[in-house]
């Protein structure tokens, strides 16, 4: 049996050991979820920024820009952050620049790792079956928000070690909470995570559509990866 561990914030990733292991980035409300619709409605592949002028400059280099903070817009950005605005396939085979307030960070502090994938609902099952091909540990990395613990990360860490228990053991205590929480919780993702917070600060933005996508279950069979040259692709 391989392990499993959670990350609860990137803020906490110095007490993970990221090497040798396929770390899984989270960050459900909306930046993984974003990444993996852009990707399944053709744009070629995304550069992730976690510094927004870094990402800006790569209009210039003839990038789709997409930037958000604190839920909303980055001024002068072309995209925000809603995985919706992407299912049109207006954009296939743009290559994307992309920056949120959390989830690229997380990528960011996720370097060292053997692989990094991008774990969301609509491609769950997709990166069960990858991970259990591949044979290694497992760090599930959340976003949080602004540095804490957020819940509906939390609860995709519980599914992804409820989903991997025939081969990967979940020995450390985040492993076997959101387990548990997702065992009790999980059939019940929208009503249950329409109460957490970010969830809230979406909904006062008036940006509903966005979590009702975010809480959609195996939509796609795309494992979403970051390869070698920082890129995040389709595999
Ligand atoms: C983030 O990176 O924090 C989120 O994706 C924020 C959002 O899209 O609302």
């Amino acid at each position: 049996m391989k392990s499993i561990e959670v990350c609860f914030s990137p803020e906490l990733i110095h007490l993970h050991e990221v090497e040798g292991k396929i770390v899984v980035v989270v960050d459900i409300f909306r930046a993984t979820s974003t990444m993996v619709a852009a990707l399944a409605s053709g744009v070629k592949e995304i550069l992730p920024f976690a510094d927004l002028e870094a990402c800006r400059a790569m209009q210039a280099e003839g990038f789709l820009i997409g930037g958000e903070r604190n839920g909303l817009t980055a001024p002068g950005f072309e995209m925000g952050n809603s995985p919706v605005a992407y299912l049109s396939g207006e954009y296939a085979g743009r290559k994307l620049a992309m920056t949120t307030t959390n989830g690229t960070q997380a990528i960011e502090k996720s370097k060292g790792a053997a692989q990094i994938l991008i774990g969301a609902f609509p491609n769950l099952q997709a990166t069960v079956s990858y991970i259990q091909d591949k044979g290694l540990d497992v760090l599930v990395h959340c976003a949080g928000w602004k540095g804490r613990f957020n819940l509906e990360d939390s609860l995709y860490a519980g599914a992804l070690v409820k989903s991997l228990e025939s081969t990967h053991q979940a020995d450390e205590d985040g492993a076997l909470a959101m387990k548990s929480l997702f065992e009790r919780e999980g059939h019940q993702l929208k009503s249950y995570l329409s109460k957490a917070s970010h969830a809230k600060r979406l909904q006062n933005h008036g940006i509903e559509s966005d979590i009702d996508f975010c809480l959609t279950l195996d939509l796609y069979q795309d494992v979403v990866k970051v390869d070698d040259r920082g890129f995040l692709v389709r595999i």
